[in-house]
């Protein structure tokens, strides 16, 4: 990766357009030069008397800015694309009419208010420096420390350079619309909140102008949306079919640090496009110091560094390691509650339930302090913060801390307890006491057993030292580790682990194929996973149907491709209209893609297993979620007069609402590629089963076999693992054969939905897989025992037939 290989520096064809044919002659200024009327070389397709751009907007002669403009009022006349300076947008900014909005309308009293607080920002003050990198160089790295401003000003810095809004482009389909600018976040949560916020900044309406994109979520609109916000996964399948992303100007890749797997890919994937498309431009944004290792990768990349703005924070460890680091986490903020300054708290927990239990633990025990001790504490108001949480509620880690009870009294604390996504994702004011009990839920993948799973695992030291800075953001602040020091020094790993090094890669192989990467070995990754897990992957594939055997994507392959889902969902809905039973399979799948409807809450886990059992479906856990969706589609008509009916059966609304909209998301790439949504009549004695046989032809790698005669263990096929069905199975019987949809590692292994499979179904439709040749042992001489009497059954037929 010598520096040669750079693009040369000024060679100056980023002009949007995308052909570098209508460059100018002769090279252009390093700077911009802000004569007035110049002509405009950006404008050479246009008759020579369009060709002139208005002066700068340096200078004060454009008083109050663009009103004053002349012409054509537009404040952005005289902007040329990608040579913008930062004084001429900062004289926008503070103008009086938005060129963003749809049509140029007056900004309003709340732009304003914000405005005077991005101007605080970090990243504000390095606007002039941030324009000459951008417009210098094709790709650029960007660090700054959490909460400088990076993700929500950047990409409206880039607006103002790149002015999608003006330069539209024709789609496949005719549609004239921007070219626009992403920015991508590995978290879905924070895709939504920082696009709501930046439109707000904006003053535009999100959706509009502004959106974002997630899985089975899009707020964006096609002819007008110029900033979007998005996954990376988003961008990622948006590749699939746009191999050259034509659609973008520029790509922010936010949170690189996070190296999440669909970063990662996207990384190398740019690193190439950017060389195949010299107008298109790259930001990578981190938010550690590791920026070298990203610099390097894109071929020695300039840097902006923004400089923190922290304050001291002054970290505590505990003496003796914490056994249950939940019950230590509440006793910490009942602590600094009572005994700390004012300002407000946030705690790192690991998931929504914990989560939960704790704020319910804390709020408790803070009402009884403040109501005993009115003069010793305030009032404090306790705020989770998870990715499943409804949006409106996740806005309330915004919202300011509680007053005195009476005057004079004591303030109020706000304390927020959050998964990861507060650590770097989104920045919450205020914060000045941060407790880390030094846990995360993290993906780790055993390629050997082919298992997946989420655990809860100690952090790394990066993280630890991200925690902690989150106590420094406005004022001094205490960082309360619930771990000793030893244990930091000695036990935390410098770095977590990029996740393409501990994940599953089935869809991620798909992915790449489907993006036109030949060859999965010589790929740029930044790290390059584990070969067995890429063998993994392939050998999966290739049992799916979806590669041949020379590793060649097959038709059936285009298509589970195109579904956003695991290869074995995408496979099961695929075949399902040959079972008849694509209608049921539709909605199984989306039951499967939200988050569990069943809810346990502590106070009524006896009446929420009675409720449960009244949807329990003798032979599964996936007929079960069946059940349960055609009881909420009966009996809740009207989604939104829902909750009450769901509250009453122990069902999540906001999931089964997820997975209504999931499914009809699903449904349209069914129409998309002509596959039938049919049902076998309810009276027939296949219904149920020919939903089982599609589930089989999905997940046949995903199978447990019963062990001995003992009930309730299994072991699972190949991987020979020891297992048990999860307690909250509704399977009510233990057949010899079960097929999982989640392998759960905890002190004992689970498996949990589970159904009722046969070893003929297995055999039948997943042959390669379920043969003498492959299999051992038990299972073995059953697929022999099968053989024997099917061929003695076919000879009968063919003597009583002769
Ligand atoms: N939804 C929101 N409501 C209020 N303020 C917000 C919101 N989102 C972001 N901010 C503000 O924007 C500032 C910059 O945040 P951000 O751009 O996410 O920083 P970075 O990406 O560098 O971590 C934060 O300090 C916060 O005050
Ligand atoms: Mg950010």
């Amino acid at each position: 990766m010598a520096s040669s290989d750079r693009p040369a520096k000024r060679s100056k064809m980023e002009n949007g357009g995308g052909s570098s044919a209508a460059a100018p002659p002769g090279p252009p200024p390093s700077k911009p030069v802000h004569s007035a009327a110049k002509e405009n070389p950006y404008l050479s397709h246009l008759p020579p008397e369009q060709r002139f751009t208005r002066g700068d907007a340096e200078g004060s002669e454009r008083g109050a800015g663009p009103l004053a403009n002349g012409r054509s009022g537009n404040p952005l006349d005289g902007f040329i694309p990608r040579q913008v300076v930062g004084s001429q947008v900062r004289s926008v900014m503070e103008g009086g009419i938005n060129p963003f909005s749809i049509t140029p309308t007056p900004f309003s009293k709340k732009y304003k208010d914000i405005l005077n607080k991005r101007k605080e920002l970090p990243v504000y003050a390095q606007m002039d420096e941030f324009y000459e990198k951008f417009q210098e160089s094709q790709t650029m790295v960007m660090i700054g420390e959490t909460g400088s401003g990076k993700t929500t000003q950047i990409p409206q810095f880039v607006a103002y350079s790149d002015l999608p809004q003006t330069r539209k482009v024709k789609g496949p389909d005719g549609v004239l619309a921007p070219r626009m600018i992403a920015c991508t976040q590995p978290r879905r949560v924070a895709a939504m909140s920082v696009a709501k916020r930046v439109a707000e900044e904006m003053d535009v309406s999100l959706g509009k102008e502004v959106g974002y994109t997630i899985r089975f979520e899009d707020a964006t609109d096609r002819r007008t949306t110029f900033l979007k916000y998005m996954t990376d996964g988003m961008l990622l399948r948006e590749a699939m079919n746009d191999h050259n992303l034509e659609r973008y100007s520029c790509i922010i890749l936010d949170e690189a640090h996070e190296r999440t797997l669909a970063t990662d890919i996207l990384m190398g994937l740019l690193k190439e496009i950017t060389a195949r498309r010299k107008d298109l431009k790259l930001i990578v944004m981190s938010a550690t110091l590791d920026a070298l290792k990203f610099q390097k990768y894109f071929n020695d990349a300039p840097l902006l560094r923004v400089p923190g703005r922290t304050f001291p924070v002054e970290t505590f460890y505990t003496q003796e390691p914490e056994p249950d680091y939940l019950e230590a986490a509440i006793r910490t903020v009942l602590m600094i509650h009572q005994a700390e300054d004012p300002g407000d708290i946030l705690v790192f927990l690991t998931g929504e339930e914990e989560i939960e239990d704790a704020c319910r633990k804390i709020k408790a025990e803070a009402d009884d302090l403040a109501s005993k001790s009115p003069d010793l504490c305030g009032p404090l108001k306790v705020v989770p913060l998870y990715s499943s949480l409804p949006p409106a509620q996740q806005q309330r880690i915004f919202e300011p801390a509680p007053a005195a009870l009476y005057e004079g009294g004591p303030p109020g604390r706000k304390v927020v307890i959050s998964t990861n996504i507060a650590e770097t994702s989104l920045t919450i004011d205020g914060i000045v006491y941060v407790v880390d009990p030094g846990f995360s839920k993290q993906k780790v993948y055993n390629p050997r057993i082919r298992v997946e799973s989420l655990l809860v695992s100690p952090i790394s030291k990066a993280s630890a030292q991200q925690r902690a800075g989150r106590a420094g953001r406005t004022r001094p602040g205490k960082c309360f580790r619930l771990y000793t020091e030893k244990d930091f020094i000695s036990e935390l790993i410098e770095q977590t682990y990029p996740e393409i090094l501990r994940s599953n890669l089935a869809n991620t192989v798909l992915e790449l194929k489907k993006l036109g990467v030949d060859n999965l070995v010589t790929f740029d990754y930044m790290d390059p996973p584990a070969p067995e897990t890429i063998m993994r992957a392939l050998e999966l594939l290739n049992y799916l149907g979806a590669f041949d055997d020379e590793g060649n994507l097959t038709p059936l392959g285009e298509i589970m491709a195109e579904f956003p889902l695991d290869p074995q969902l995408s496979k099961m809905l695929i075949v399902s209209p040959e079972f008849r039973c694509s209608n049921e399979i539709l909605t199984i799948a989306a039951m499967l893609s939200v988050p569990n409807v069943f809810l346990r809450p502590n106070f009524a886990k006896q009446q929420a297993d009675a409720a449960r059992a009244e949807f329990a479906h003798p032979d599964g856990d996936h007929l079960t979620l069946l059940n349960v969706y055609h009881a909420y589609k009966t009996n809740c008509p009207d989604p939104s007069t829902g909750s009450n009916w769901c509250w009453q059966n122990y069902l999540s609304h906001r999931s089964l609402i997820q997975a209504d909209n999931v499914r009809s998301q699903l449904q349209r790439t069914m129409e998309r590629f002509d596959l039938d949504l049919v049902s076998t009549d309810f009276s027939s004695k296949d219904y149920y089963t020919n939903i089982q046989r599609a589930l089989t032809c999905g997940f046949f790698m995903q199978v447990a076999h019963k062990e001995g005669g003992s009930k309730g263990s299994y072991t699972t096929i190949k991987d020979n693992q020891i297992v048990s069905p999860h307690p909250s199975s509704c399977l009510s019987h233990s057949p010899e054969y079960l097929l999982y949809h989640e392998f759960v590692l905890t002190t004992r292994n689970y498996v949990r939905t589970i159904t009722d499979v046969r070893l003929e179904w297995l055999v039948e439709y997943a042959p390669a897989y379920y043969n003498t040749m492959n299999m051992e042992g038990e299972i073995k001489r059953q697929i022999m025992a099968l053989e024997q009497r099917k061929g003695k059954k076919d000879k009968k037929k063919k003597d009583t037939q002769g």
